[in-house]
């Protein structure tokens, strides 16, 4: 099972070292199997000591070069992270990334040979439109991007579910894996209000490969307790 916790805008650069000091150890002591990584705000990169993956939740699509208020490979080399998140919900509806830029962000990182967490999700009212606009909406997430990619991790966030506690149905989940799961075999994960308390019911979810947790990321108690279930 994959284990990621996305901070998004949240911890500094002190508070993630203590983190991720923190949950290796649990990890550690815990002789864990699982599958973790952590993806801190771009502050916050650095080397760590530890068998997580630390990843980046965005950079831009180039090496170096004059692209004010973004970093690019040449900075994520720094701290040799090797692992990006591309086509998060947040980044596609309030920094207006469409799909044709994150498939070009997409085709970029796989060249340079990264670990991709690929996110896709549906607004409440596609949802409300029945499963069939679902798949529709979701597949349509695909285009420009190439899901035969041996590195590729993809991610199920549906919008409604994200920071509202309110989770999709096991119901819902299963449902909309399976389907995905038939359009491209990659590692899947679920992303929307995980959180000690569903964990369970989640990951027992036939073609659930893991989560990708926001909220109850932020504390390590709370997060290894995910990982611990
Ligand atoms: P929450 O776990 O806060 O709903 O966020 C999910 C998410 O967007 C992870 O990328």
């Amino acid at each position: 099972m994959i284990f990621a916790a996305n901070f998004k805008t949240n911890h500094t650069r002190s508070v993630t070292r203590a983190y991720l000091e923190a949950l290796t150890q649990k990890v550690v002591d815990g002789e864990c199997k699982e599958d973790v990584y952590v993806f801190p705000p771009a502050t916050a990169l650095d080397r760590f000591e530890t068998p997580i993956t630390v990843g980046a939740q965005n950079a831009y699509p180039a090496h170096n070069g004059a692209y004010t208020g973004e970093i690019g490979v040449e900075q994520l080399d720094e701290f040799g992270i090797r692992t990006i998140l591309i086509g998060h919900s947040e980044r596609r509806e309030i920094l207006h990334e469409g799909q044709e830029e994150v498939a070009a962000k997409f085709s970029f990182f796989k060249e340079q040979g990264f670990e991709i967490i690929y996110c896709i999700g549906e607004p409440l009212e596609i949802r409300e439109q029945g499963d069939k606009a679902v798949m529709e909406y979701l597949l349509a997430q695909f285009e420009g991007i190439d899901t035969t990619y041996d590195k590729l991790i993809i991610a199920y966030e549906p919008i409604w579910a994200i920071g509202t506690g309110r989770s999709a149905t096991v119901a819902e989940i299963a449902s909309t894996h399976q389907s995905l799961k038939q359009s491209v075999n990659k590692p899947l994960l679920y992303g929307g209000s995980a959180k000690p308390a569903n964990i369970k019911e989640i990951i027992a979810i036939e073609n659930v490969d893991g989560v990708l947790v926001g909220s109850a990321s932020l504390e390590v108690e709370s997060f290894y307790s995910m990982i611990a279930a």
